[in-house]
């Protein structure tokens, strides 16, 4: 199908930073603080599936539904409806019914060794790290903490593989209308079962999956990868409505065409994006950056 010269199409890619950090880090200096030295309510699993209803102190806002309870369940992630033990992980997007925060959703067993804590802040010091850490990364929001969730998955084991330890943490924090994310990884043990790292939504109307999260076998490097230039943290910001695209850097791109089957079709765009990123480098971006498409829409000239 052939459709006129005149017609454009804008093309809609968000621009993800993969920043690949070359010194080594103690991972730990990046986490909250956590476990029993700060005071956090252990999450006390004696099998391997349990979760804990955390009743937050402050409504958490997530891509426009607001929650005022959690469930840290101890397969490494955050529902808002109901508890989850299901260590058999839905890769995003699940285009399901529940919104879900997956620092890293696999099968974990503290039966074996590791302890899983949480703690709510809405005063101190952990506030006082979340408004820094916030207007550091979105910097144009004059951000204020004022309520801040962090549960850590303390060195905990993979079922079936005794031995394993991983360490990771992930951070609520809002204030005003605003809320964001911090995911932290420490050391993670290569994983045999199923994992992912990321979040989704109700209808997967937003989704993020941390790249290469879903390979056991590469989930290590997460204590090297990041969004924000720190090793081993990512940030989101995840108050906006579900029809907003959050993700960052959402870029809009208008270009003209002579001619086009269907460029969303499988395999069509992909050279489109190539050619868009290697004239972004040429701006300045850095060569690592990736572009994924998020909508294509033709337009009248
Ligand atoms: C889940 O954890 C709670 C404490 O938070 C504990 O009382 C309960 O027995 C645990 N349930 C299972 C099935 O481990
Ligand atoms: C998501 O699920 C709905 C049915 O609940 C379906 O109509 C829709 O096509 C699905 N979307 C995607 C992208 O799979
Ligand atoms: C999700 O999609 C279903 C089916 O398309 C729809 O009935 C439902 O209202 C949607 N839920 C939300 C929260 O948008
Ligand atoms: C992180 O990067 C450093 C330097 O490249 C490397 O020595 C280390 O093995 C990496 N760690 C992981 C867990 O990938």
């Amino acid at each position: 199908m052939r459709f006129p010269l005149s017609h454009y199409l804008l093309v809609f890619v968000s621009v993800l930073s993969l920043s690949r950090v070359t010194e080594a880090q103690s991972a730990p200096a990046i986490f909250y603080p956590f476990g029993s030295v700060a005071g956090d309510t252990v999450n006390i699993a004696i099998e391997d599936e349990n979760s804990t209803q955390v009743d937050l102190w402050s409504p958490f806002v997530f891509f426009g539904r607001i929650y005022n309870r959690i469930y840290v369940n101890s397969n490494g992630h955050l529902t808002f409806k109901q508890s989850s033990s299901q260590y058999i992980v839905n890769y995003f997007p699940i285009n399901g019914s529940e919104d879900i925060i997956a620092p890293l959703w696999t099968d974990v067993d503290v039966s074996i060794n590791g302890i899983i804590s949480y703690q709510q802040y809405s005063s101190g010091s952990v506030l006082t790290q979340a408004t820094q850490d916030i207007n550091q990364y979105f910097p144009d929001l004059s951000f204020t903490a004022n309520w801040v969730l962090v549960a850590t998955w303390d060195r905990v084991a993979y079922f079936y593989h005794s031995g394993t330890e991983t360490s990771f943490q992930v951070v609520l924090i809002s204030g005003g209308d605003l809320a964001f994310i911090l995911m932290n990884y420490g050391d993670i043990a290569v994983a045999y079962n199923m994992v992912q790292a990321g979040y989704d939504t109700i209808n997967s109307t937003a989704y993020f999956k941390i790249p290469e999260s879903d390979v056991g076998s590469s989930i290590p490097n997460l204590k090297n990868s990041t969004n924000v230039n720190v090793p081993g943290r990512w940030a989101f910001r995840v108050d906006s409505g579900p029809d907003q695209n959050i993700q960052g850097n959402i870029l809009g791109v208008q270009m003209r065409v002579t001619s086009f089957s269907d460029l969303r079709e499988s395999g069509k765009i992909e050279p489109v994006l190539e050619k868009l990123q290697q004239e972004l480098v040429k701006y300045g971006l850095p060569s690592s950056v990736k572009l994924t498409l998020r909508r294509i829409q033709k337009t009248q000239p």
